[in-house]
C-alpha cells in the first residue's frame, strides 16, 4: 500500500460531491456569495432547470483579478476575519463552494470593484480556460454551464429539468425570505418568474407563500429563555399534502433541520392528520454561541447547544398560539362554504336523475353536493324538533334534527349550524382524556369478563412494553401468552368498544412513535387513537337530548373546532349567507 496526496482537481471533485448535489445547490452557493458580498440586488437566470445554465449577477463588492483567482482555490475565503468559526454571520465560511462548482462545470466569473476595470476568468472543469478584460457594472456575474456534463455518475442522479427547476425555485425562495432587504429577480428559460422589491420580512414572506395565509395564518412572535421566534404559521385546517411550504431559518440562515421540522410537527400534533402538513415560515434567533453552523456540507443543518430549549420554544410556543386560535379554525373556514351548498337548480336535477335511475325515496333536505350520492343511499332519516321561541343564545344553537344519521342540524341566533357528530365527539373524548390525565387518573371501567385479543408477537411486545403508559390512560392490558393480550379495563369515556381493533391500532401507533418523542407526546398520540375508537360513529341515530348535550359540551371544550385530524367539526351558515343563496341579497 502506498499513501499519496490527492491532486487538487480530485480533491475539488470530491468536495463537489458533497457541496454541489444538483443545480439548486450550486445556485444556492452562488446567491449566498452574492449576499455575503453585500449585494442590494441579485439577478438569477436559469436554463433547463439550471442544467444548461445558472447565472447569478450581483451589485456587491466585486473582486479584483487576484481575488478572483484566489477565490477559485480551495479553502480560500474572505469571510473568517479572526478565524472565529464559532461566530460566523456570513452564509459562507469554508472557501469551498466556488472551486467545487468549477471542478464539475464550465464557469465564467466576471467581476469589477468600484473605481476599477472589470476582469473575466474562465475555468473548464477545474482547468484555467482563459482570462481577459470584461465590461460590466460594479459587482460580480458568475455563469455555470453544463453542470455535471462530464461527470456521468452525477448526471445519472439528476432529475428532469422541471424537477431541478422546482428545487432551484425553492432555494431562491428560502434565501429571498432570509434577506427581505435585498431585491431579487429570477428568470427561467427566458420567462420572468420572480421580481421582488426590497421589503420588510412579513411582506416578503407573504409574497412568497400563498396569499391565503392572510386569512388562514397566525402571526408568530414569542420569546423564551433568550430565544426568539417570529414568522407565520397556518391554521391547522389550512394544510397541505406535502411539507413543501415549510421555511425555517436560524439566525437568518435557511435550514432544513430535522429537529426543527419535528418540533413544528409536534406543535400540530393531533390537530392535523399525519399525512397532512402545515405551512410555515419561522425565524429563530439564538445567541451565536448557542448554535454550531459547521455541521453539514451544504450548511442546511445546525447543531444547538440546548436542543430541548429550541424544541420547547417551537413545539410549546406555537402550540399555545394554535390553542388560543382553536375556536377560529372551523368558524373561519366558512367563508368558502357557500360554494359547497346545493342550489335548488342542481338539487332538482339530481332528484330527476335519481328518479330516472329508479332509486328509492330521495332525501328531502338541504345537502352538500359532495355528500349527495351517499345520502341518497340512506332511507330518510332527518327528524325535526318543533322550533321553540326564542332561540336561546348558545353559540352552536339548539339541535333541530339529524340528517343521514351523521350530521346534526342546529339553529343558532345568527344562522344554521351543521355538526359532524363523529368528528366532534372524537375531539371531545380526547380532550376529556387529556383533562383527566392532567388531574387524577382517567376513570376506567373494569370488564366483567377480561377480553382476550390475538395479535402477532411483535405487536404484543410493543403493547406489553407500553402497558404502564396505557394504564395511565385507563387501558389495562397484560400479556397472555406469546401472541395474545388480555384487556382487563378500558377508559370509561369509551363505553363499549372493539378491543381487538383498538389494540391493533395502538400497536401500530406505538411502532410508528418509536422515535425520540417525549412521553407526553406519545401519550397524546395514543389518547387520540383511543378517542377515535370511542367516538360516536357516523351513522348512529341520536336523540335530540343527546345532540344538544354534544353541542353544549363542544362549546366549553378547548380545540373543539376541529377533529383530531384537522378537519372542521362544524360549519355555520350565517343568515346573510342563506339570504345570498336565495338571491335575497
Ligand atoms: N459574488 C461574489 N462577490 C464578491 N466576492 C465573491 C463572490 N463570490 C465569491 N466571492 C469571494 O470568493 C471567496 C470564495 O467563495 P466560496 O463560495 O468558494 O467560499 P466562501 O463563500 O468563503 O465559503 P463557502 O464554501 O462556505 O461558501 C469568498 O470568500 C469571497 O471572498
Ligand atoms: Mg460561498
Amino acid at each position: 500500500m502506498s499513501i499519496r496526496r490527492l491532486p487538487p482537481e480530485l480533491i475539488n471533485r470530491i468536495a463537489a460531491g458533497e457541496v454541489v448535489e444538483r443545480p439548486a445547490s450550486a445556485l444556492k452557493e452562488l446567491v449566498e456569495n452574492a449576499l455575503d458580498a453585500g449585494a442590494a440586488q441579485v439577478a438569477i437566470r436559469l436554463h433547463a432547470g439550471g442544467l444548461e445554465l445558472i447565472e447569478v449577477t450581483d451589485d456587491g463588492s466585486g473582486m479584483s483579478p487576484d481575488e478572483m483567482r484566489l477565490a477559485l482555490e480551495r479553502h480560500a475565503t474572505s469571510k473568517l476575519p479572526e478565524d472565529a468559526i464559532d461566530r460566523v454571520t456570513s452564509f459562507g465560511f469554508r472557501g469551498e463552494a466556488l472551486p467545487s462548482i468549477a471542478s464539475v462545470a464550465r464557469v465564467t466569473i466576471e467581476s469589477r470593484v468600484r473605481e476599477a476595470d472589470g476582469w473575466r476568468v474562465e475555468i473548464d472543469h477545474g482547468q484555467p480556460a482563459g482570462e481577459g478584460p470584461a465590461a460590466l457594472p460594479p459587482g460580480t456575474r458568475i455563469r455555470v454551464e453544463g453542470l455535471f456534463d462530464k461527470v456521468p455518475a452525477r448526471r445519472k442522479f439528476l432529475r428532469s429539468p422541471r424537477a431541478e427547476y422546482a428545487a432551484c425555485l425553492d432555494a431562491v425562495k428560502r434565501l429571498a425570505m432570509a434577506r427581505s432587504d435585498v431585491g431579487f429577480t429570477l428568470d427561467h428559460d427566458g420567462r420572468r418568474i420572480l421580481s421582488l422589491q426590497p421589503a420588510e420580512p412579513p411582506a416578503r414572506v407573504a409574497e412568497l407563500l400563498t396569499h391565503e395565509l392572510d386569512r388562514h395564518g397566525i402571526g408568530v412572535d414569542c420569546v423564551r429563555e433568550g430565544l426568539r421566534l417570529t414568522g407565520v404559521i397556518s391554521l391547522p385546517t389550512f394544510n397541505r399534502g406535502m411539507a413543501d411550504q415549510q421555511f425555517l431559518f436560524v439566525n437568518g440562515r435557511p435550514v432544513k433541520d430535522r429537529l426543527l421540522v419535528g418540533a413544528l410537527r409536534g406543535a400540530y400534533r393531533d390537530l392535523i392528520a399525519r399525512d397532512r402538513h402545515p405551512i410555515a415560515a419561522l425565524f429563530i434567533e439564538v445567541p451565536l454561541d448557542e448554535v454550531d453552523v459547521n455541521v453539514h456540507p451544504a450548511k442546511t443543518e445546525v447543531r444547538f447547544r440546548d436542543p430541548s430549549a429550541v424544541r420547547g420554544l417551537i413545539a410549546g410556543g406555537l402550540r399555545n398560539m394554535l390553542d388560543a386560535q382553536s375556536q377560529r379554525s372551523a368558524a373561519h373556514e366558512q367563508a368558502a362554504a357557500p360554494v359547497m351548498w346545493t342550489s335548488s337548480a342542481t338539487y332538482d336535477s339530481n332528484l330527476a336523475r335519481h328518479a330516472r335511475e329508479g332509486g328509492g325515496p330521495a332525501f328531502a333536505g338541504m345537502t352538500g353536493l359532495r355528500e349527495e350520492q351517499k345520502l341518497f343511499d340512506h332511507a330518510p332519516a332527518g327528524r325535526a324538533e318543533p322550533a321553540v321561541e326564542p332561540v336561546p343564545s348558545f353559540p352552536l344553537g339548539v339541535a333541530r334534527g339529524q340528517v343521514a344519521s351523521t350530521y346534526i342540524v342546529a339553529e343558532a341566533e345568527d344562522g344554521l349550524v351543521i355538526v359532524d357528530q363523529h368528528a366532534a365527539h372524537e375531539r371531545l373524548v380526547l380532550e376529556r382524556m387529556r383533562a383527566a390525565r392532567e388531574g387524577a387518573a382517567v376513570a376506567r371501567q373494569a370488564l366483567l369478563v377480561p377480553e382476550v385479543v390475538e395479535l402477532d408477537e411483535p405487536e404484543c411486545d410493543r403493547l406489553e412494553g407500553a402497558a404502564g403508559e396505557l394504564s395511565g390512560l385507563g387501558l389495562e392490558v397484560e400479556r397472555f401468552g406469546p401472541t395474545a393480550m388480555l384487556v382487563r379495563a378500558v377508559p370509561a369515556a369509551l363505553g363499549r368498544t372493539d378491543a381487538a381493533g383498538l389494540l391493533a391500532d395502538l400497536a401500530a401507533e406505538i411502532a410508528e412513535l418509536g422515535g425520540p418523542l417525549t412521553l407526553r407526546d406519545k401519550l397524546d398520540h395514543v389518547a387520540a387513537t383511543i378517542a377515535c375508537h370511542g367516538s360516536v360513529r357516523a351513522g348512529r341515530v341520536l336523540s335530540v337530548a343527546e345532540m344538544n348535550a354534544l353541542l353544549r359540551e363542544m362549546e366549553v371544550t378547548p380545540r373543539s373546532g376541529q377533529c383530531n385530524h384537522g378537519r372542521p367539526t362544524w360549519v355555520k351558515l350565517g343568515h346573510g349567507e342563506i339570504e345570498k343563496l336565495f338571491g335575497r341579497r
